[in-house]
C-alpha cells in the first residue's frame, strides 16, 4: 500500500507557561509542530497583536490555554478579566474561522451558579456568581458568535505539576502548620492539567487532524476526572498519599478540620456544586475519565520526586 507522506501540522498554543499550557507542550508534541507562546510572545489583551500571531503562524489548530485566572483579583480588575477571558477568545475564534483552523478553548464550572447537588450538563442554564465566571461566559459567547469550528472544554478544580494549585498548597501547609481547616461543603472533581492536555490531544488528533473535518462535532463539552469530593476530602487525600510516601507531616490527614465555606469568606463567591457531567465528551470522542485520585497521586509523585 502506498502511504501518503506525513506533513506535520502546526499547532499554536497560547498561555504556554500555565498549568494546562505547560502540559499541552508535551501532549501535543507528537501530533505536529507545536508553537507554544507565553504572555510575552502572545498577549491576549492586545487583539491586533493576537491576530498578527495567528496570521504569521498559520496554524491548523489553535489551543487557547491563556486566561485571566486570578479569581478573587478579578472582582476589582474587571476590565482585564473581560479583555483576556471575554474578548480575546472571540478574536481567536474569528482568526481561526478565517484560516479554516480549529480552535480549542477552556472554560469553567464557574459559569454555573452551583445550586443543587447533581452534575451540570452542557444544556443546563448558566448563572455565574463572580466576575471571573462572567468573563469566562463572555468568552464562550464570543466564540459562538464568531462562528467557525471551535470546541470549548469546561473543566474544574485544575492542578498541574507546573504552577500553583490547591494540592501543592495543602502539601506545603500540611508540613508547615500545626492545624488545617478546609471547606467541606463545596463539591467537584480534582482534574489534572495532564488529563486535560491528554484529552485535548486525543480530540485534536482523532477528530480534527485524522477525522472528517466537515463532521467535526464542535461545541461545548464538560471535562473532569471521574468521581467527586469536597475540598476537605481532596486535602485529606493529598496528605494521606504524601504520608504513604514518607513525607513528614505536622498535620495528620484525619486531623484536618472540616469547615463550611461561610467560615472562610473570599472576595469572589464560589459555586457549592462544581460537579460536571462528562457523558457528552465521553460518548462523542470515546474518552475514559479515570478517578480523580489517580491524577492527584500522579501529580504528587511528580511534585515529591
Ligand atoms: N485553574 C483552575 O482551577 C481552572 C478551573 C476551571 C477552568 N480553568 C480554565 O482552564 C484554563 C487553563 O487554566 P490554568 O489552570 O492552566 O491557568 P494558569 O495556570 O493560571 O495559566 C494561565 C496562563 O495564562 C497566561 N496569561 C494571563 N494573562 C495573559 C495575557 N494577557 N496574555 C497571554 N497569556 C496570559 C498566564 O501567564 P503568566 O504565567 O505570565 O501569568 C498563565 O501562564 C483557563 O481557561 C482557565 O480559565 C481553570
Amino acid at each position: 500500500m502506498q502511504r501518503k507522506p506525513f506533513t506535520a501540522p502546526t499547532i499554536l498554543v497560547t498561555g504556554s507557561n500555565g498549568q494546562v499550557g505547560f502540559e499541552l507542550r508535551r501532549s501535543l508534541a507528537p501530533l505536529g509542530r507545536v508553537v507554544a507562546l507565553d504572555r510575552t510572545a502572545c498577549d491576549l489583551s492586545n487583539p491586533a497583536a493576537l491576530r498578527e500571531v495567528v496570521r504569521h503562524t498559520r496554524p491548523e489548530v489553535i489551543v487557547n490555554a491563556a486566561a485571566y485566572t486570578a479569581v478573587d483579583r478579578a472582582e476589582t480588575e474587571m476590565e482585564a478579566a473581560f479583555a483576556i477571558n471575554g474578548v480575546a477568545p472571540g478574536v481567536l475564534a474569528e482568526a481561526a474561522r478565517m484560516a479554516g483552523s480549529l480552535l480549542v478553548h477552556y472554560s469553567t464550572d464557574y459559569v454555573f451558579s452551583g445550586e443543587g447537588a447533581t452534575p451540570y450538563t452542557e444544556e443546563d442554564a448558566v448563572g455565574p456568581l463572580s466576575v471571573y465566571g462572567k468573563s469566562k461566559l463572555a468568552g464562550e459567547q464570543a466564540i459562538a458568535e464568531a462562528g467557525g469550528q471551535a470546541i470549548v472544554l469546561r473543566t474544574c478544580w485544575v492542578a498541574g505539576a507546573h504552577g500553583g494549585n490547591f494540592a501543592k498548597t495543602m502539601l506545603k501547609l500540611g508540613c508547615a502548620r500545626d492545624s488545617l481547616r478546609v471547606i467541606a461543603d463545596q463539591f467537584g472533581a480534582p482534574t489534572t492539567a495532564a488529563l486535560i492536555a491528554d484529552v485535548t490531544a486525543q480530540i485534536v488528533s482523532r477528530a480534527w487532524l485524522h477525522g472528517d473535518r466537515e463532521a467535526f462535532p464542535a461545541g461545548i463539552y464538560h471535562l473532569a476526572a471521574s468521581g467527586e469530593t469536597s475540598w476537605h476530602g481532596y486535602a485529606s487525600e493529598v496528605l494521606r498519599y504524601a504520608a504513604s510516601k514518607g513525607v513528614a507531616l505536622k498535620v495528620a490527614p484525619e486531623a484536618i478540620e472540616a469547615i463550611p465555606a461561610a467560615a472562610y469568606p473570599l472576595p469572589a463567591p464560589r459555586p457549592s456544586n462544581s460537579r460536571l457531567d462528562t457523558s457528552k465528551l465521553r460518548e462523542t470522542f470515546d474518552i475514559h475519565f479515570p478517578d480523580w485520585q489517580l491524577g492527584v497521586h500522579h501529580l504528587l509523585d511528580q511534585v515529591l520526586s
